[in-house]
């Protein structure tokens, strides 16, 4: 598509008749880690003038629930493969103290499994429990599900129901441990080693509770030197013991190229790409009948590089870790990672924004203060809330431009989506940082009449954010001027944005 030099412009069609899949609710998970302020001060603040009598903060409960997160992963992360179980228990007065040398930070375990099931049920979304098999093994994983899951007359499931919870947790996702390739986990294993670890916990636990559904580790990102070579290795272990396989992924911009940024989806993309296709020759090697599905259960962005994780460890409890204030760049970079990850839909069953509070999260809060949405909250929601139903097959022919990282990309970068039997949300993103986009969509074979709205984040100032100070200082509103005439959409997409642009065929 030719490229003018004041406006950007793209086109698409989009037919119901043309679908993706049906996108699982379990897309728009998030993930609590004990780590930093995410549980303590974040979730969970017993002083805090907004907290409930069970110790959980109102405040940051209304956000959660606002947020539209369907699925919370727990308790990690690198914490949960150095974490033992049995110390989140009990009566809170009589649970140890420990080092977490993951995070060199002190875990009280005041807050453990039932304050966390406790949390899942208030905020309404459904547990995602990761397994320590880092420095623990099968054993233990099998303990903990049948202390969780198993209804009673058991040692274990009785002392589930001498801590105050009679009935059993029906936990139903779990995680075989936590990015087990990183040689910074605690317990790092090579594929062989994991893999059968992970096939042994997973055998043992269906043995348990045949409905349990199963995540095995994939990489830690894609850049693992490993990687791919991981993935094979695990699921000829695993194959037929597990539903999923899990991705990793965080972005960040690098020395101001914003462009490069901006299409860090292109990378997403490619890596589901290839663990769809590496799950595919491995279910081909083995003749295998299921497909496995894929758990992007850790993504976001994350500027690492300022990574303020103690080298000299000053061991405090909850202490101010991976704090990072999101700009609205990096709120439409989050919005582009959720258009991917739509577009997986049919393979991409499960994903965890990483992660809900305070950590690298859309909901920041102060200590006896106040909670705030960052600016990636935003189209998160829009999705969470807006992102059901089918998944159409759209080919936008969008003008182009070079990334360095990259190469050629599509300045627009979009999906749609089928709500129900009326209504189509494109969701979009302007990736061009001065120009507006034109955008044309032919809607006919959806008779869609009516634009319901145009909601946009963007800004004069693409560095700006939401503080303590300024907490709405960004905001979505809504841009006028998308019209529909004779089954086309014609509307205007301001340079660097997220749109959120829904349709109906109703009159
Ligand atoms: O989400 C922060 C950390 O990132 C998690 O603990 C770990 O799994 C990943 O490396």
């Amino acid at each position: 598509m030719s490229t003018h030099l004041d406006r950007a412009e793209a086109k698409l069609t989009v037919d119901p008749a043309f679908e993706i899949g049906e996108v699982n609710p379990r897309l728009f998970g998030s993930f609590v880690e004990h780590l930093g302020r995410c549980v303590y001060t974040g979730v969970h603040e017993p002083d805090h003038p907004a907290a409930r009598a069970d110790g959980l903060r109102q405040d940051v409960l209304d956000l959660v629930r606002e947020l539209g997160v369907t699925l919370i992963r727990y308790p990690g992360g690198n914490f949960v493969s150095g974490y033992r179980w049995e110390d989140g228990v009990g009566p809170v007065a009589e649970r140890p103290r420990r080092l977490d040398p993951a995070w060199c930070s002190i875990e009280t375990n005041e807050f453990g499994l039932h304050e966390f099931m406790r949390f899942t049920e208030v905020a309404g979304v459904e547990p995602m429990m990761a397994l320590n098999l880092g420095t623990r093994g099968p054993q233990e994983a099998r303990e903990l599900l049948e202390y969780c899951n198993h209804p009673g007359g058991t040692a274990w499931s009785e002392l589930r129901r001498s801590h105050g919870v009679d009935k059993p947790h029906g936990i139903r996702l779990w995680c075989l441990g936590n990015e087990l390739d990183g040689p910074w986990q605690m317990g790092h294993k090579t594929a062989d080693e994991y893999g059968r670890v992970a096939a042994e916990a997973a055998r043992v636990m269906r043995m348990t509770d045949p409905d349990v559904r199963l995540v095995a580790c994939g990489s830690s990102n894609s850049s693992m030197p490993t990687f791919a070579a991981w993935e094979g290795t695990v699921l000829e272990h695993t194959y037929e013991h597990v539903d999923y396989i899990s991705l990793h992924a965080y972005y960040e911009e690098i020395d101001g190229d914003v462009d490069s940024f901006l299409a860090v989806a292109e990378d997403m993309e490619h890596f589901i790409d290839s663990v769809v296709a590496t799950c595919d020759h491995v279910r081909a090697k083995l003749r295998g009948k299921k497909r496995i599905e894929l758990s992007f259960d850790e993504w976001n962005v994350w500027y690492r590089r300022l990574r303020d994780r103690a080298t000299e460890p000053d061991w405090e409890i909850g202490p101010r870790l991976l704090e990072d204030n999101y700009t609205v760049t990096d709120a439409v970079v989050v919005g582009s990672l959720l258009v991917t990850l739509l577009r997986h839909c049919d393979r991409v069953t499960a994903a965890c924004l990483a992660q809900l509070v305070n950590v690298i999260a859309p909901i920041m809060t102060e200590p006896g203060g106040l909670a705030w949405r960052q600016t990636s909250f935003y189209p998160f929601s829009d999705a969470a809330r807006h992102g059901r139903g089918r998944v159409l097959r759209i080919e936008p022919h969008s003008t182009r431009h070079q990334t360095a990282d990259y190469g050629e990309v599509n300045l627009l970068h979009s999906v749609a989506v089928q709500e129900d039997e009326d209504t189509i949300t494109l969701f979009a993103v302007n990736r061009d940082t001065d120009r507006p986009l034109d955008l044309v969509a032919d809607v006919r074979a959806t008779g869609a009449v009516r634009v319901l709205e145009h909601r946009v984040l963007a800004d004069a100032d693409r560095h700006a954010r939401n503080t303590a100070q300024q907490p709405d200082r960004v905001q979505p509103r809504q841009h006028t001027g998308a019209t529909i005439d004779s089954g086309v959409l014609a509307a205007e997409l301001p340079p660097l944005s997220w749109n959120v642009l829904r349709v109906t065929a109703a009159s």
